[in-house]
Parts: C-alpha cells; sequence; structure tokens
C-alpha cells in the first residue's frame, strides 16, 4: 500500500506534490519520490522518508507532476525501485497503488519485445506498456495497457510535453481534488485538505484525463459523470494541533469522537435511531468481520450481540474467513474496517454478497471502496486518523457497536434507558482516564525495560487485552500478546517469570472473581503484575504491584474507558524506547494487499 499524489495548476508543483507526499506518509514511508513534466521529465526519489527528499531534491521547475511514498511489495525499498517509474525513452512516469498480478509474464513478454527494465517492481511494467501502445495519444495508450493488466491499480501518468495527467483506478482509491484552476490526484482526503475539500471520488474501470481546468472521465470508453463531494473533515484536523505525535492527539481526540459518532443516533428523548437493515426480521445470525484493531472490535461487537441480542453471532478476521467461512442462510454481515480499503475485508464482502447475504459496513472514511459495495454503510465520525495505530477509530467503531445493538436489542426499557444514560457519561469517563495519566506514565517507564509481556482479560474485555497487546507490540517493538486470562495455564505459564510482566484487567462483572483467582496464580510465579481496575476495587490492591485506576461504568462500557488507558501506557512506553510512534518500521495504515 502506497500514497500517490498528482497536481496540475498554475503554481509550481514540486512543494505542493512534497507537501501532500508527506501528509501520506502513514500509507507507506520506505521510500519515495516525485516527477515533474516540461519538456522533458525531471524525477527526484531515493529510500528515504519525505523530509529527507524534500532537503535533497533540486529545484525542479514545472507546474505539473506526480509523486509516490512507497510500501515496498516487489523489490527492497532502494533508489530503483522508489516511484515514479519510466519507459525506455524517460518521457513517461508512472507512479502506482497496488498489485500487478500477471508482472512476471508482462516483463518476460516485454523484455522479449527489447524493453530494458531498470527496477524489480511490478510497476515498471504499466510504463513499458504504455510505452508499447502510445501513438500519440497518452489515454488511449494507457487505455490500452491496462488491458493487459490484471491486479489492482490505482495510477497516475505523466508524460514530458503533455500538459495533462492521465488516472485510472481498479481496486485502489483515487480520488480528484478540485481547485480554482488547479487540480489534485491523491490516493485520500487529508493529502489535499489544505488545498481544497471538493472531491470526486474515481470508481473501479475509470480512466481520466485531467488538465488545470478540466477532467474528462470514461468508463468502457464512454464518457462518465461522477458527483463532486464536499469533505467535512478540515486541513487542522489532519495536523498535529501541539501535540507531539498524532497517535497521542488521536487518543486525547476521542471524549469529542465518542459524542460525534453518537450525535443523531441517540437522542436526548432516549429513543433509539431505528436501523433497517438490522432489524430485518429475516436475521437469523450475525456475521461480524474485521482485521487487526477492526477485528478486535468486532470481537468487542460479538459480546455486545450476545449480552443485547441473545442471537447467535460470529466475530472473525476476514482473512481466514476468506478461506474457510460459510455464511448460513439469514446472516447478516458487518464489516468492519476504519480505512474502508483493507483487501481481506473487500474480499470478504463479496463473497457474502455471493453468498446472498446482506452487508453493513462500518467506516471511517467516506465514499471508500467498502463503501461501494455495501448494501448500507455506517460512517463513523472519528475525523481523519494519521497515526498507524488505530486509536480513535476502534473507539468509533465500538460506539457504532453499541448503538447499532441496541436499536436492535429486546432488552427491558428500564435496561435500555440504563445504558442511553452511560452512553451519554461516556466522554466524560473517557476524559477522566485522559486527565489522570500519572500512573500510566509510571508503568509506561517500568514497562520499557522488558522485551515480553502478557496483557489478559475475560469476557468482553478479552478482545480489550488483545488490543493491549497489539498497540504496544506496533508501536514499541515489545513482544506483547494478549490472553484470555482463563487460558495462561494451559501453556503460556511456562514463560510467566520476573521478567515478563502481565497486564490485568480486572472488570466489575461477573468474571472478576476468577479474574482475581488468575492474579493470585500469576503473583505465585513471580511474574510482575499490573492491574486495570475501577476506583474502589480494593481487593486488587495487595496482589497487584501497580494498580492503574479506571473510573466506574457499566461493565458493558468497561472496554471503552479500558481500551484508553491501553493506549496510552503503549504510547508512553513507545516513547521511552524512543520508537517512531506514528510510523512503525515495516507497516502501513490500510492494507490494500492479501
Ligand atoms: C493496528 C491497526 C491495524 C488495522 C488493520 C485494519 O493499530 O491499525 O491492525 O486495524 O490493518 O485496518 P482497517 O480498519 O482500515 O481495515
Amino acid at each position: 500500500m502506497c500514497g500517490i499524489i498528482g497536481y496540475i495548476g498554475k503554481r509550481q508543483a514540486q512543494p505542493i506534490l512534497l507537501g501532500c507526499l508527506a501528509k501520506l506518509e502513514y500509507r507507506g514511508y520506505d521510500s519515495c519520490g516525485i516527477a515533474l513534466a516540461g519538456s522533458s521529465l525531471n524525477i527526484h526519489k531515493d529510500a528515504v522518508r519525505v523530509g529527507e527528499l524534500a532537503k535533497a531534491a533540486p529545484q525542479l521547475e514545472g507546474t505539473v507532476g506526480i509523486g509516490h511514498t512507497r510500501w515496498a511489495t516487489h523489490g527492497e525499498p532502494s533508489q530503483t525501485n522508489a516511484h515514479p517509474h519510466c519507459d525506455c525513452t524517460a518521457k513517461i512516469a508512472v507512479v502506482h497503488n497496488g498489485i500487478i498480478n500477471n508482472y512476471q509474464s508482462l516483463r518476460q513478454q516485454l523484455t522479449s519485445e527489447g524493453h530494458k527494465f531498470a527496477s524489480e517492481t511490478d510497476t515498471e511494467v504499466i510504463s513499458h506498456l504504455i510505452e508499447k501502445y502510445y501513438q500519440g495519444d497518452l489515454e488511449k495508450a494507457v487505455e490500452t495497457a491496462l488491458r493487459d493488466v490484471e491486479g489492482s491499480y490505482a495510477i497516475i501518468v505523466l508524460m514530458a510535453g503533455e500538459p495533462k495527467l492521465v488516472v485510472a483506478r481498479k481496486d485502489s482509491p483515487l480520488i480528484i481534488g478540485i481547485g480554482d484552476r488547479e487540480n489534485f490526484i491523491a490516493s485520500d482526503v487529508p493529502a489535499i485538505l489544505d488545498f481544497t475539500n471538493r472531491v470526486v471520488y474515481l470508481e473501479d474501470g475509470d480512466v481520466g484525463v485531467i488538465t488545470t481546468d478540466s477532467m474528462k472521465i470514461k468508463r468502457n470508453g464512454t464518457e462518465v459523470t461522477r458527483e463532486k463531494h464536499k469533505i467535512l473533515w478540515s486541513a487542522e484536523q489532519a495536523q498535529k494541533g501541539g501535540y507531539e505525535h498524532f497517535m497521542l492527539k488521536e487518543i486525547h481526540e476521542q471524549p469529542k469522537v465518542i459524542r460525534d459518532t453518537l450525535v443523531g443516533w441517540v437522542p436526548v428523548n432516549g429513543v433509539v435511531t431505528d436501523f433497517a437493515l438490522m432489524r430485518d426480521i429475516g436475521v437469523e445470525s450475525i456475521l461480524i468481520l474485521g482485521c487487526g484493531t477492526s477485528y478486535h472490535a468486532a470481537l468487542v461487537g460479538k459480546y455486545i450481540v450476545e449480552e443485547l441480542v441473545g442471537i447467535p453471532v460470529r466475530a472473525e478476521l476476514a482473512s481466514e474467513f476468506n478461506y474457510y467461512g460459510q455464511i448460513p442462510p439469514r446472516t447478516r454481515t458487518i464489516v468492519i474496517t476504519q480505512s474502508g480499503e483493507t483487501a481481506d475485508i473487500l474480499i470478504a464482502m463479496r463473497r457474502s454478497r455471493e453468498a446472498g447475504g446482506k452487508v453493513i459496513a462500518i467506516t471511517n472514511v467516506v465514499g471508500s471502496t467498502v463503501s461501494r459495495i455495501a448494501d448500507q454503510t455506517i460512517y463513523t465520525r472519528a475525523g481523519p486518523e494519521i497515526s498507524v495505530a488505530a486509536t480513535k477509530s476502534f473507539m468509533a467503531q465500538i460506539m457504532v457497536l453499541y448503538w447499532l445493538m441496541m436499536s436492535y436489542s429486546k432488552v427491558d426499557a428500564k435496561r435500555l434507558a440504563d445504558m442511553l444514560l452511560g452512553l451519554r457519561q461516556m466522554p466524560s469517563k473517557v476524559q477522566q482516564v485522559l486527565d489522570n495519566e500519572g500512573k500510566i506514565l509510571e508503568c509506561a517507564k517500568y514497562l520499557s525495560n522488558f522485551e515480553n509481556v502478557f496483557f489478559i482479560g475475560r469476557g468482553i474485555n478479552f478482545p480489550i487485552a488483545l488490543e493491549g497487546a497489539l498497540k504496544l507490540k506496533e508501536i514499541s517493538y515489545i513482544h506483547a500478546e494478549g490472553y484470555a486470562a482463563g487460558e495462561l495455564k494451559h501453556g503460556p505459564f511456562a514463560l510467566l517469570s520476573g521478567d515478563t510482566p502481565v497486564i490485568a484487567i480486572v472488570a466489575q462483572d461477573n468474571t472478576r472473581e476468577a479474574m482475581l483467582t488468575n492474579i493470585k496464580e500469576i503473583k505465585s510465579r513471580g511474574a510482575p503484575l499490573i492491574v486495570l481496575a475501577g476506583e474502589g476495587d480494593e481487593a486488587v490492591e495487595e496482589l497487584a504491584d501497580s494498580v492503574i485506576r479506571v473510573p466506574r461504568i457499566d461493565a458493558i462500557y468497561s472496554p471503552v474507558i479500558n481500551t484508553v488507558a491501553l493506549q496510552l501506557l503503549a504510547y508512553y512506553t513507545a516513547k521511552h524506547r524512543g520508537c517512531p510512534i506514528d510510523f512503525p518500521r515495516n507497516l502501513a495504515k490500510s492494507v490494500t494487499v492479501e
């Protein structure tokens, strides 16, 4: 998964391309490059971050150009493999996000026809194919070239001497930002928010020609009109706003995210908004799919469904489901994905649709691919999430699940009223966790000295143990495992020692007693113990080495506040270890490959 950008207009393109690329780095950051066109092409690229590229780049003149920030798939991160990629004449340059599945056979064919390849990438075949088919009409050459290509792509093509950009998409996102006598092309909205909030989302199969003041989009050779959308995200939302890292800013945004996500669904009069697809009387079971953090939201959803709705529910990893999962008749599928572009989710959705089931998507990105495939889309209102580690989007996802299942639930009116009250109190409870981070800071400093950590939880907090471990490992590089607390004694006990801290989530629900027993077992094996527990639960004091206190809350909502505490714990631990928190090594924000 990579970030791509294009600019055509009246201004010098280089600073615009570099500025936009810096905003796309969350999509990939192992190498980057830009190309500007005049009568010839000027390319500057390297295996460095955008900031370094900008410092080292000579001033390239031109008002039309393309740029790319890479997350390597074919070929190691290197200057040669960095995009843009050219043809043999060095007149055509291409930036690409996606995977060309048949690139090896295309490369062999093109090589036998005399084309010389410079890189190991799949992308380079596109530049050579365009060269092969070019007969004075760039758009036509791109269209013909793409007929040979199997796989996914969002591409921008630039040619020396041609004051236009040719764009195309299939299974990879691409938007056009409309300015005043200038146009922008990007893989994602945050890249261009400084310049415009008017965008067009390209659809699969679209090929477009973009000039300074025009946009012509064709599909199967016929011109089509694509709706213009106004983006509600502001440029400030995609900036750090005084915080050291996006992750910390996004953790702190969570009270607002909860409010924004619930607004409109949970009116003050206590009536929960109806949601037609869920209330379909034919629905007999629910399947919730996600990947990574969004899978953990799916798992929380499973517990919510069990408690509130009481019909069979499965939460599955989309990547696994795609190879074995069956969809029983009358199953409602819910997919959860922050980016709306995760490849495994898209495959799972297509499978669900083929099996005849309807799909509800929960996503944060308006116009994303999932929203085009889903029967109904619920947008989380988390705003742009830039840090690679998902925080506020997870929070918004589980808020949607609470609301959705409440709207479908058969619990009595008193319980529903209590739950609505609890939902409204959530922002202030989360704020309390954020305002009381002293103990978390202390525990983070301590944890930063270890290389292995266990997180344990039970019931609805078991997924939160998984999420706590995922957050810690991805940003601090400490090996962390989340476990169902009752399972430690079935193997992992062998690893417990003074060098293996255990973080235990104690909820005020029917799992509490069993959890206290588990904690005693761990303690007697000499592992340092950090306990996350509600205010006033004194029993944990004498068992734990450290206790992180969180506000008391209805147990069904305990994942919310426990998550916030564990996000902060991961963040400060990574900070102590000096890790690049917003851009962990080898990771990218949305995973568009299977
Ligand atoms: C972890 C993280 C990832 C994503 C996963 C799914 O912090 O961000 O595990 O949750 O890649 O991404 P989406 O939600 O975009 O489908």
